[in-house]
């Protein structure tokens, strides 16, 4: 944007502003105990994917969704016995659970990376806890620093890399933790780790997903074959149109890529739903955030058995 980011001490004003930004649409940085964190609405994808742009991040990783209470938590998605045992001890705090998807979640589907799980968290920090309250969103967020930088533990940490790209910072001082959240998964009757963090549970070891989140397997492809950079669409294909390549379904018709990335999932799973036997896909740029929808567009269209 240009515009210089505003840093508020946390406070009752702070978090008055932070709220009707949210409430606006925009990501702000937050203090929770491990990091601070670029929260957006996660019902709201354009929010979600205004995070993405801010960060700059080349692909569209799964987020943690940020909820006040394990209530919240419930009705975005399905706690087992273990995974409910797991939120009653340790939330508030350090601990990111990943659990099925509720069916009528209003989670918006580029915040899940097109998943059917959620990932959920309970943050014990009074300034997140506040932003939750009076914004009455549940919020994304993931660590609130350009893609590439390390994770930010001060407010200063946080403009040194999105000074003039985000509206507002809230200072709350030094994170406590300053290590991102243990993440446990809890998806399919065990409990598997996903990322070590603040916070040390006996659950089996999963290897991948903790150096190369963006290379989890578990990332959403569609279940047929799909071609990239098309002008138009061949026999049995259902095109997915970007700008002047007008489709079945348009990710921006405008040739905007803020919208592109809040409606690609959305349109990968109308396209897989659709009775055509094929998807095609219409150029989108390599640039800005056209990076990150490329880089998903190319997994979705790899090779696979
Ligand atoms: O401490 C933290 O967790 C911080 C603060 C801000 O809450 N947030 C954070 O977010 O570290 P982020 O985006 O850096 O890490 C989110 C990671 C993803 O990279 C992915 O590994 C995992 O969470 N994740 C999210 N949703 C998932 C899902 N449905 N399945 C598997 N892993 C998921
Ligand atoms: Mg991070």
């Amino acid at each position: 944007s240009g515009k210089r980011t505003e840093v508020r001490p946390f406070g009752p004003e702070a978090i008055a502003a932070a709220a009707a930004f949210i409430r606006a649409g925009h990501p702000v940085a937050v203090p929770t105990e491990t990091v601070y964190g670029l929260a957006a609405d996660a019902t709201n994808a354009e929010a979600v994917a205004g995070i993405y742009a801010a960060k700059g991040r080349p692909s569209f990783n799964p987020l943690i969704v940020h909820v006040p209470d394990l209530a919240a938590a419930r009705r975005l998605g399905e706690f087992d016995a273990a995974a409910l045992a797991l939120a009653k001890q340790y939330w508030p705090g350090p601990l990111t659970l990943v659990v099925p998807l509720a069916a009528d979640s209003p989670i918006a589907s580029l915040v899940t990376a097109g998943l059917s799980s959620i990932a959920l968290r309970v943050p014990a920090h009074p300034a997140m806890r506040a932003l939750l309250e009076a914004s009455g969103r549940p919020l994304a967020a993931p660590s609130a620093n350009a893609s590439g930088r390390i994770s930010p533990t001060r407010a200063a940490h946080v403009l040194a890399s999105l000074d003039g790209r985000i509206p507002l910072v809230i200072d709350g001082g030094p994170t406590a933790h300053g290590l991102e959240s243990t993440i446990i998964a809890a998806t399919d009757g065990s409990l598997r780790l996903l990322r070590p963090g603040p916070i040390v549970i006996d659950a089996s070891k999963e290897t991948r997903g903790i150096e190369a989140p963006g290379m989890l397997e578990s990332h959403y492809a569609p279940g047929k074959p799909v071609r990239l950079d098309a002008g138009s669409a061949r026999a049995g294909e259902w095109l997915i149109g970007f700008g002047s390549v007008a489709g079945d379904d348009s990710l921006s018709a405008s040739g905007d890529l803020v919208e592109a990335a809040a409606r690609l999932f959305d349109c990968l799973h109308r396209a897989d739903s659709a009775a055509a036997p094929r998807i095609a896909v219409a150029h989108v740029p390599d640039e800005g955030l056209g990076l990150a929808i490329n880089d998903r567009l190319r997994r979705a269209a790899a090779p696979r058995d």
